[in-house]
């Protein structure tokens, strides 16, 4: 496969395609970034890395963390994380309280707000210096502990935390939280706090695409633990959007609000989208149409 012609084609279509999206406000230092950013990052797991724009520069990850956050939450207890947090799509917004309520404080799956601090809660139960541990966490998946979070990021979003300490709230009135909602907030905020590039993502998520082993041969996840993530990024991981995004690009992904994207074929390649923009379900607009034209140009896609 000619990658290399492949992503030249896709740089040249995207510069003449417009955004109507806007870059996330409600965390407002989200709001700093310029909205024409545009990075592309391809890492196959036997024919080479490729990238254009902006693929080196780091960006919020946001909701893209949740996926490292189960991740590290199933290497810790297996599939008796499951026995709190379902794993059905929700069809609603990432930031929603209506099903909980109904649910008996048992989140959808663990990519909408209530999973992924359900899994911060866990997490935080587990480990020592859960913020600690979580950034050595993703320094050992990625192969690269030069990364850090964005504090203007962390700070930002702490004075925005209404709605998922909410959520925070509903749970434990159910008894599906066991810390204290604040330190829970805390790590959660901190993990979607992470800066990223394309690059450092797309290398990180090889290992979903290489059943659960690091590009350098570390093993992170059992193949059986790996085929349950990307189903959960496959149906769950664009939240509202999940049946779009599998009809559009027909992969597994995982979206956040900072403009990242990024799927995962497994066998083949990982590869990280960047762009602002966001489409009114809260996925960067740009980023979908990339990887759209990625799977069609290739004629390749898990279906
Ligand atoms: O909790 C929040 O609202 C953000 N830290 C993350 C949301 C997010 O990225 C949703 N994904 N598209």
């Amino acid at each position: 496969m000619d990658y290399n012609s492949i992503l030249r084609k896709i740089k040249v279509e995207l510069s003449a395609q417009k955004y109507q999206g806007e870059v996330a406000s409600y965390i407002p230092e989200l709001l700093s970034v310029s909205p024409d950013k545009f990075g592309m990052h391809l890492c196959c797991l036997h024919s080479g890395t490729y990238g254009f724009g902006d693929h080196e520069e780091q960006f919020s990850i946001q909701s893209i963390s949740k996926v490292f956050g189960l991740t590290f939450a199933m290497s810790l207890m297996g599939d008796r994380l499951f026995q709190r947090v379902d794993v059905e799509p929700s069809g609603d917004a990432f930031n929603s309280l209506t099903l909980l309520e109904y649910e008996n404080g048992i989140p959808r799956n663990p990519f909408i707000n209530s999973g992924a601090l359900l899994v911060s809660d866990v997490l935080t139960s587990y480990l020592e210096n859960p913020k600690e541990d979580f950034l050595k966490f993703i320094h050992e998946i990625t192969g690269d502990d030069t990364i850090q979070i964005n504090k203007a990021v962390f700070e930002s979003e702490k004075t925005h935390g209404d709605r998922n300490m909410a959520l925070l709230h509903l749970m434990k009135s159910f008894g599906n939280i066991k810390n204290d909602v604040d330190r829970v907030l805390e790590l959660y905020i901190y993990q979607c706090s992470i800066t990223m590039s394309c690059q450092q993502l797309a290398k990180a998520f090889a290992v979903f695409a290489n059943k659960g082993v690091t590009l350098d041969g570390k093993k992170i996840l059992s193949p059986v633990h790996t085929k349950r993530v990307n189903a959960i990024m496959q149906t769950c991981g664009f939240y509202d959007e999940a049946g779009e995004f599998s009809f559009r690009v027909g992969l597994p992904g995982k979206s956040g609000v900072g403009g990242g994207i990024v799927a995962v074929h497994p066998g083949q390649y990982a590869v990280s989208v960047w762009s602002p923009p966001l489409n009114p379900k809260g996925n960067s607009e740009l980023g979908m149409y990339a990887l759209e034209r990625l799977t069609s140009l290739t004629e390749s896609s898990i279906f």
